[in-house]
């Protein structure tokens, strides 16, 4: 395969509206990220993606563009932009943009002006039908954020059709059968590269395609009445086409990257979106691990899912590593242990991330070890999903102690919460008041802590980083699990014909026995890394602690 750029990279991902506010109106901004630009330096990542900052009425944060080629005012300015990307790129940090196409903004000009009439030139931009015979939703899909009624079918009283909108009312869904709104989105790309960013992050891509005649779902209705029915609607035949057209068009007209957030894209179809040949993204992420199924993976599925995936890049294709985003629970919550073993569950989480095959995404504050929150009322939620479900279930007369239960854990606000900087007022974060509340943790979980701390979780983030820059066999190493009926132990191999690494992780809250496989106890191996002060430097053992997590390299 060749090498390219982003296979080295570790990728560093700021949630702008939470990251850090210049101006005290308690909004994340563009200068604060610049002013913050050091320490992600000082971190070691290469690449910085950005959560959308451009114009947008917020409904969904960003994910709702009303212009495509500008920065939202909360923001900054097309200027602030180009100051945070040439310091940036001054520093050897690259910046990736996050390019949503599924739909965009009712409030984008695209919209207001495809709702004018049926004639107007942008009405097919988007996807207009009519209504069954009596008047109702021309099928049974539902919105995923469970808003209003439910359906994904939104009444136009003006031209008198239904619009699609998968999403918010608010995000009426494009239409990519209309071939000059291909072109539209390939002169956004082109703008952006042309300013200098270095690659885009695809929104939901495999939900370009839209099923052919728009059939109902087959499968089980949601509480309110609607089909969720994802698998429907993604991955639907000809999508591949699309991601070629892009490819042609743009990708392959640069030195850029891509990756995908590859909604139902199991370990099999994967190849047919990121092996080079197939000339349609470089790389995508999964959720077969990052979810918000109500439980997270044992640690057998985990190893599973992580053999399936690394035959992926085994294959010549890529993917990013990662355990949480802006959409997922915090990491160190949602698998590792938040209270007693914070610290060295957050690092073994980190170990895994950063030596598996792929380029690792740090999500912003998981490098300090940031948690998941509890609020106690839905006014304080600002997610979408959470909002509406929580309404959507009230409604259907669920007990409300069960509706928490449920949301709780996996509402996307818990990753939302601001940075938290220091144990100063608002964490550090803003002078004013958060547009989110701060994680009342912060006192105790915060970036100076934590950097002063003996133990820091940042401190091990940069270790790890600068492992990775220094032995080859992280970045393409072949890739061997050991012991994958173990309930306990993730062991795996990286090696190339000049170095061999070896991962030993104890994922639980017990101490573990392990029996070591004949070809780790017939070599001699030195520690590289360890998440723990205490334990002997040696594979010569059968008892590894809580989360201990440890790196060794074969010798001679
Ligand atoms: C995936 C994004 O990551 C999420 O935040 C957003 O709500 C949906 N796509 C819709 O754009």
């Amino acid at each position: 395969m060749k090498k390219r750029w982003w296979h080295d990279a570790v990728v560093y991902q700021i949630y702008c509206r939470s990251f850090c506010d210049s101006n005290g109106d308690g909004i994340g901004d563009l200068p604060g990220v610049l002013q913050k630009l050091p320490i992600l330096r000082e971190l070691g990542v290469n690449c910085i993606w950005f959560t959308p900052i451009y114009v947008s009425p917020q409904v969904d944060n960003g994910y709702d563009i009303a212009d495509y080629r500008d920065i939202d005012p909360a923001y900054g300015t097309l200027e602030d932009f180009r100051q945070v990307l040439e310091t940036a790129h001054s520093m050897g940090i690259r910046i990736i943009m996050d390019m949503v196409f599924n739909h965009s903004s009712d409030q984008c000009v695209w919209f207001r002006e495809a709702r004018k009439s049926r004639d107007n030139p942008y009405r097919n931009y988007y996807i207009w039908h009519n209504g069954k015979p009596d008047g109702s939703e021309p099928n049974n899909w539902g919105n995923y954020f469970y808003e209003g009624k439910g359906s994904a079918w939104e009444w136009d009283e003006t031209t008198k059709q239904y619009y699609l909108h998968y999403y918010s009312k608010h995000m009426p869904d494009l239409n990519w059968e209309y071939e000059p709104l291909r072109q539209e989105v390939y002169d956004v790309m082109k703008f952006w590269v042309e300013k200098g960013v270095d690659g885009f992050r695809l929104d939901v891509f495999t939900s370009f395609k839209k099923p052919e005649g728009f059939p109902d779902y087959p499968g089980e209705l949601g509480v309110n009445g609607y089909a969720q029915g994802r698998e429907q609607r993604c991955n639907v035949p000809g999508i591949h086409e699309l991601i070629h057209g892009m490819y042609e068009n743009v990708f392959s007209k640069y030195d850029i990257m891509t990756v995908g957030e590859a909604s139902r894209v199991s370990s099999r179809m994967a190849p047919d979106y990121v092996r080079a040949a197939r000339q349609e993204l470089d790389s995508i992420y999964h959720f077969e691990i990052c979810n918000r199924n109500p439980a997270p993976p044992t640690v057998l599925q985990y190893k599973d899912a992580q053999i399936r995936w690394a035959k992926v890049v085994e294959n010549g294709g890529w993917l990013a590593q990662h355990l949480s985003n802006h959409d997922f629970p915090r990491q160190v919550s949602r698998f590792g242990n938040d209270k007693e073993y914070r610290i060295p569950s957050a690092k073994l989480l980190a170990t895994l991330t950063h030596t598996l095959p792929g380029t690792p995404y740090v999500y912003q504050g998981e490098e300090i070890g940031m948690t998941n929150v509890s609020f106690d009322r839905i006014e304080d939620y600002n997610d979408q999903y959470t909002v509406g479900q929580y309404h959507a279930l009230m409604k259907a007369g669920v007990d409300e102690a069960a509706i928490w239960q449920k949301l709780r854990p996996v509402s996307r606000d818990n990753p939302r919460t601001p940075y938290q900087w220091s144990g100063g007022e608002n964490a550090g974060f803003t002078t004013g008041t958060p547009w989110l509340k701060v994680n009342p943790r912060y006192p105790e979980i915060n970036l100076e802590a934590d950097r002063s701390h003996p133990q820091s979780i940042f401190a091990y983030y940069q270790k790890l980083i600068a492992l990775r820059r220094d032995n080859p066999a992280i970045v393409d190493g072949t890739f061997h699990m050991f012991l994958p009926e173990h309930p306990q132990v993730v062991m795996y191999l990286r090696r190339t014909a000049r170095q061999t690494l070896l991962i030993v992780a104890n994922f639980s809250d017990n101490s573990a026995m392990v029996e070591r496989p004949q070809e780790v106890t017939e070599h001699q191996w030195h520690r590289i890394l360890t998440n723990r002060d205490d334990t002997t430097p040696s594979l010569m053992r059968e008892s590894w602690l809580p989360w201990e997590a440890e790196i060794y390299e074969l010798e001679g």
